[in-house]
């Protein structure tokens, strides 16, 4: 066993708007962790809320479990401090513990255990006794819908359910601030879509704090309000959602520019229709970077709504079969391609 035990309970809808002016549940203040020269956290701070399901944002040897580490107390800063509902995981980690449920990104399976033992001793560790242990393990079969479950070992479970009951484990003890290290890796697209729903529950039903790591950016943007980039130990952005892709516009020089996408209509001839498109977007003033694929095209355009209208209309009246036009918004992929820099330690 590698991670720290921590506290419980569960339940489950539309996200209220989250509260930036209270206390925040969760921050990292000028938070260091150097192993010898190596800089794996060097200066991170951010703040979480209640309520609010933060993305933690990097590629592979960024820091990202270093310094979840380091908030679930199993292991401790070089320098800074970081605080769980108030409590600093230097001066209080046992109240850290009792506040915070971390999910690593693996852990061990016993043998010979099913899945409420498994929960069961998860609560005793955290100190739950009689009623209480019980209630706080129904609680959790009842969220994570493992109770069909409760009798199969825990070895022979499928990942996305492994990953259902790792979740559980984590919130047995009822914490506010819930820690997941890359918990969708290696998931199926439905066992994904259902983690993410049950992760959106803990934010919006129970108010709970997320702060989750993921390669998986798609997903992050879907379900995160807002997110950390980190590469080689420090933050390159954060804020919420918008303010990163705006930030990412920024940072590419494209305050003006919208990229636009047009899609023209199945015909006989799509190729023919396509190498069209392309030659006439190719003569248009304001538009550059434009790439074809078969039946549709992407371009930026440099210019403003109006001048976006009259470019539907022109197409429309120069008799090219277009079906859809429309912005294509930058994803949370972009923002990390265009912020993070590939740099290694
Ligand atoms: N105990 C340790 N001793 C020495 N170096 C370490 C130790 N733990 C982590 N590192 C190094 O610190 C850096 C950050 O590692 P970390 O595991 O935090 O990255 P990560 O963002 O979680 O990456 P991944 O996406 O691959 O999980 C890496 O260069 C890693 O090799
Ligand atoms: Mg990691």
């Amino acid at each position: 066993m590698t991670d720290t035990p921590t506290e419980s309970s569960a339940a489950v809808k539309a996200p209220p708007p989250v509260d930036q002016r209270g206390e925040p549940a969760l921050e990292l203040r000028h938070l260091h962790r150097f192993f010898g020269r190596l800089k794996a956290v060097d200066n991170v701070s951010f703040k979480a809320y209640p309520g609010q399901v933060m993305g933690y944002i990097g590629p592979n040897g960024a820091g990202k479990t270093t310094s979840m580490r380091i908030l679930s107390t199993l292991d401790v800063p070089t320098a800074g401090d970081a605080f769980v509902c108030g409590y600093s995981v230097i001066d209080d980690p046992d109240k850290v513990r009792r506040y915070l449920g971390f999910m690593p990104d693996s852990f061990g399976k016993y043998p010979n255990m099913n899945v409420v033992e498994y929960l069961d001793f998860y609560a005793r560790a955290y100190g739950l006794r009689g009623a209480k242990r019980r209630d706080a393990v129904d609680h959790v079969l009842v969220f994570t819908e493992l109770r069909k479950l409760a009798d199969k070992a825990i070895n022979t479970l499928s990942k996305g359910m492994s990953q259902r009951l790792g979740l559980g484990r984590c919130l047995v003890h009822d914490p506010q601030v819930m820690v997941l290290d890359e918990p969708a890796a290696g998931l199926d697209p439905r066992a994904r879509v259902e983690l993410r729903e049950l992760i959106r529950l803990l934010a919006t039903e129970m108010r709970k704090t997320v702060l989750i790591s993921s390669h998986i950016l798609t997903e992050l943007g879907e379900i995160c309000d807002s997110a950390a980039i980190i590469e080689a130990g420090q933050i390159l952005a954060h804020g919420t959602i918008k303010e990163i892709e705006q930030q990412q516009r920024s940072f590419t020089g494209q305050t003006a520019t919208r990229t636009l996408l047009a899609r023209i209509a199945s015909t006989d001839d799509l190729d023919g229709q396509t190498d069209r498109l392309e030659k006439w977007l190719l003569e248009q003033p304001f538009i550059s970077r434009v790439q074809c694929a078969i039946g549709r095209a992407t371009f930026d355009y440099e210019g403003d709504d109006e001048g976006q209208q009259n470019l539907l209309k022109k197409i429309i009246d120069d008799g090219l079969p277009v079906i859809e036009f429309h912005g294509k918004s930058h994803s949370l992929e972009d923002a990390f391609m265009n912020i993070t820099k590939g740099i290694t330690q």
